[in-house]
């Protein structure tokens, strides 16, 4: 049987985790990868394993008969490289933000729809299979009604003064950093677990260093530890480390979240907790693997993933038994395998699991209330 064929474009450091994570699934193969540099790209290709490499992306749709494409470049080439892959008659899978502005997701979802193309952004965070236990639970009615919700997704990466990244240039980023590159996740999970939108959000940035040191040659996402003191310009620094944002939600009750990219010792920690009129839910994405089940009359339990535990919509998204850990590159199998059948069928579904553009479109419009909020210093609302 014909191999669904797929491009990466962008092989940094998530591009090649969608990789491994594609060639963990029976029925797919990965065709070719895109760098910006012609050496770099061969060199990749061979580093990776993959046969075809390109330099320049419409070269790379127009080749090797892929059927879908993944777009793992920085944030600003997002829309143009959708557009352009789903023009060629390509399936899309989009690395988070979708786009950088509300018109650009827009545009996108409405051509994806028209287009009936397989779309999908890569919130991989839902795809924790506690995360799935957790939004079961609470569809179920084992959580009761949601009272309040905190979350925080903390980083170290850009702690220094000495960090730097394509992340904190907004021409490449977006206008946001913190809330835009983490906090997306972060809002994302909360929504989907709790079923409740975010009505209203009410935020306050910090930017902790206003001056960065950039290097002077280009480096990939947690590769800058390797540079010296002569290797630096200073730059100024316009986008949030630091964020806390107050949430309204649809069912009249109120949550909070912080995140921060300056946090050190906290290398990727995404800590939600769920508080119910029956129960309470605490995850950390640092021990993946445990619930915390808070209860006011009986002793409190930790559920351990578990197939034989779970809900089956949860069980789905398990591959080894209890006790045998899965972590980060689990989420991204998972998310293919739900997106990669989709593929197969040939078009999008009605009502697919798996985050699709619309998802991408709502994380940009509550990143742009979220801005307009720190900007004005007022609540804003979020338009459901
Ligand atoms: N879902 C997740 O958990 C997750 C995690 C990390 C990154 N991301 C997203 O993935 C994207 C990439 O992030 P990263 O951390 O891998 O960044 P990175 O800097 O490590 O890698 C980006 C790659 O894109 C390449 N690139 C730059 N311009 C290009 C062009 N014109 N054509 C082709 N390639 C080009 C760079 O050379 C580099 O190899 C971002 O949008 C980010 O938000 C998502």
């Amino acid at each position: 049987m014909r191999k669904i064929r797929v491009g990466i474009a962008g092989v940094g450091f998530i591009g090649p985790a969608h990789i491994e994570a594609l060639r963990r699934l029976p029925g797919i193969e990965v065709v070719s990868i895109l760098h910006p540099d012609a050496d770099e790209a061969k060199a990749k290709a061979q580093q990776l394993g993959v046969e075809k490499y390109y330099s320049d992306f419409d070269q790379q749709i127009a080749n090797d008969q892929l059927d879908s494409i993944h777009i793992c470049t920085p944030n600003f080439l997002h829309y143009e490289m959708t557009k352009k892959a789903l023009d060629a008659g390509l399936h899309v899978v989009c690395e988070k933000p979708l786009a950088t502005t509300i018109e650009e997701a827009d545009e996108l979802v409405a051509l994806a729809d028209k287009t009936g193309l397989v779309n999908a952004v890569h919130f991989n965070i839902r795809y924790y299979p506690l995360i799935r236990q957790m939004k079961a639970m609470r569809e179920k009615g084992e959580l009761g009604e949601v009272f309040s919700v905190m979350g925080s997704y903390l980083q170290d990466w850009l702690f220094y003064n000495t960090d730097y990244n394509w992340r904190l240039e907004p021409d490449q980023s977006g206008e946001s950093r913190a809330i835009a590159d983490i906090g997306s996740h972060l809002l994302d999970a909360l929504e989907y677990i709790t079923g409740l939108k975010v009505t209203a959000v009410m935020a306050d940035f910090n930017t902790v260093h206003k001056t960065r040191k950039k290097p002077l040659k280009p480096i990939e996402t947690y590769s800058g530890k390797l540079l010296k003191a002569e290797d630096y310009a200073d730059v100024p620094i316009n986008t949030e480390d630091y964020a806390s944002v107050l949430l309204r939600f649809d069912n009249g009750h109120k949550g909070v979240v912080t995140v921060s990219q300056v946090s050190a010792g906290r290398k990727n920690q995404l800590k939600l907790e769920i508080a119910g009129s029956k129960q309470n839910l605490h995850w950390n994405s640092e021990s993946p693997n445990d619930l915390w089940i808070g209860r006011r009359d009986e002793a409190n339990r930790v559920l351990m993933r578990d197939p034989s535990l779970f809900h089956p919509e949860a069980a789905g998204l398990i591959s080894f038994p209890g006790g045998h850990n899965e972590g980060f590159p689990d989420t991204s199998k998972q998310l293919f395998k739900e997106v990669y059948a989709a593929i197969a069928a040939g078009n999008q579904p009605d009502n697919p699991l798996y985050p699709t553009f619309r998802d991408g479109r709502r994380e940009l419009i509550l990143c742009e209330r979220i801005l307009e909020s720190n900007r004005t210093e007022r609540w804003v609302e979020s338009g459901l």
